[in-house]
C-alpha cells in the first residue's frame, strides 16, 4: 500500500506515483498503466508537453479504474501561458484524459515574465474555485518565482515539482517551500537510472534492496514525494516496494553527500530561461 499525505489545502496525495514522460508508445503505456494499477499506484503524472495525455486517459479507462481512487496530475505547456490560453489548454487536457477534473495542475515552467505568470495563475485559481482542479502547483519554480506567486495569489500553491535526486539538491529552495507549506515532488528521482554510486550500492547490499529502491526510500525519508518513470512491469512493482525498511541516518547523510548541484537534464535553467 502506497502511503498518502495531506497537502496544505487538505487534499490527500500518494507519496509515490508513476511518471510517464517519454511513454508515447501505446504498448508501453498499456504495460505501464496496467502494471502500476495492479501494483497499487494511484497517482499518474503527465503533461501537455509529453503528448500522451490521451494515451494515458484511454488506458486508465480500459483498466476500469475508479476515477475517485485516482490522482491525476498534468501540466500546462509554456505556449499556453495566459488567462485564456490556460483555460483552453485545461479543457483540452481533461478531454484527452477522459475526465471532468484534475487532481493537480501545474505550471510546467515559470519563464521570466511576472505579469504573464500571474495572469496564468489567476486562470488556475478560477478553475480551482470551480472545483475542476483539486490542488494547484508549480514546476521548476525558483525562489523568485514562488515569491511572485505568494505576493499576490488568492489560492496558494501546494506543490513545487522540481528536479531532485542524490546528485541535485537545493536546500534553500526546500527551506522556503517548507516554510510556505509547499511540498516538493521530485522529478527524475532515479537520476534516469544512474544509480551505481558507492553509498547507494552499499545500502542496497545491506538492506537486500535494489539501488532504485534505496534512492526512492532516501527521497521518502527526507520528506519528498516521488514519481519514478518506468515502462516495465517488474520495475514498476520494484519501485513501490520501499515501505518495509528504513535507511539509517548515516546512510541518508552519505547519499546526501552525492550532491553536485548539477542538473542531469536541463540545458536551460529555470532561473533564467524564458520562452
Ligand atoms: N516537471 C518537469 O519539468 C519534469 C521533467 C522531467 C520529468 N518529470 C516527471 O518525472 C517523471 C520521472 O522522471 P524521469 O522520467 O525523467 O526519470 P526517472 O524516473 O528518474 O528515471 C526513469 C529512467 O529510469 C529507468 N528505471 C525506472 N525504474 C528503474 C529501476 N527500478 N531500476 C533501474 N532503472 C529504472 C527507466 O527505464 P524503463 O522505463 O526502461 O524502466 C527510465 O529510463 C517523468 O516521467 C515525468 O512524469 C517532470
Amino acid at each position: 500500500m502506497i502511503p498518502e499525505i495531506k497537502l496544505s489545502n487538505g487534499i490527500k496525495i500518494p507519496v509515490l506515483g508513476l511518471g510517464v514522460y517519454k511513454t508515447t508508445d501505446p504498448d508501453d503505456m498499456h504495460e505501464a498503466v496496467f502494471a502500476a494499477l495492479d501494483a497499487g499506484y494511484r497517482l499518474f503524472d503527465t503533461a501537455e508537453l509529453y503528448e500522451n495525455e490521451a494515451l494515458l486517459g484511454k488506458e486508465l479507462l480500459r483498466y476500469g479504474a475508479d476515477r475517485n481512487s485516482l490522482f491525476i496530475t498534468s501540466k500546462l505547456l509554456m505556449d499556453h501561458m495566459s488567462y485564456d490560453g490556460a483555460i483552453k489548454a485545461f479543457e483540452q487536457t481533461i478531454k484527452d484524459l477522459c475526465t471532468d477534473h484534475l487532481d493537480m495542475f501545474l505550471i510546467h515552467w515559470p519563464g521570466q515574465k511576472k505579469d504573464r505568470l500571474l495572469e496564468t495563475w489567476r486562470a488556475l485559481e478560477d478553475l480551482y474555485k470551480d472545483g475542476r482542479i483539486k490542488a494547484l502547483g508549480m514546476s521548476n519554480f525558483t525562489i523568485k518565482h514562488i515569491d511572485w506567486i505568494l505576493e499576490s495569489c488568492d489560492v496558494a500553491p501546494v506543490i513545487n515539482q522540481v528536479e531532485h535526486h542524490p546528485g541535485l539538491s537545493e536546500p534553500e529552495l526546500y527551506d522556503l517551500c517548507k516554510k510556505q507549506h509547499i511540498m516538493i515532488q521530485s522529478w527524475s528521482p532515479l537520476m534516469r537510472g544512474q544509480l551505481d554510486a558507492p553509498p547507494i550500492m552499499a545500502a542496497a547490499l545491506k538492506h537486500k534492496k535494489t539501488p532504485a529502491q534505496i534512492v526512492l526510500r532516501w527521497h521518502i525519508q527526507e520528506g519528498f514525494l516521488v514519481i519514478p518513470k518506468s515502462v516495465h512491469r517488474d520495475r514498476i512493482f520494484e519501485n513501490c516496494d520501499i515501505f518495509d525498511f528504513e535507511l539509517t541516518e548515516d546512510e541518508l547523510r552519505s547519499i546526501d553527500g552525492l550532491n553536485t548541484g548539477r542538473s542531469i537534464s536541463h540545458t536551460r535553467l529555470p532561473a533564467t530561461y524564458d520562452f
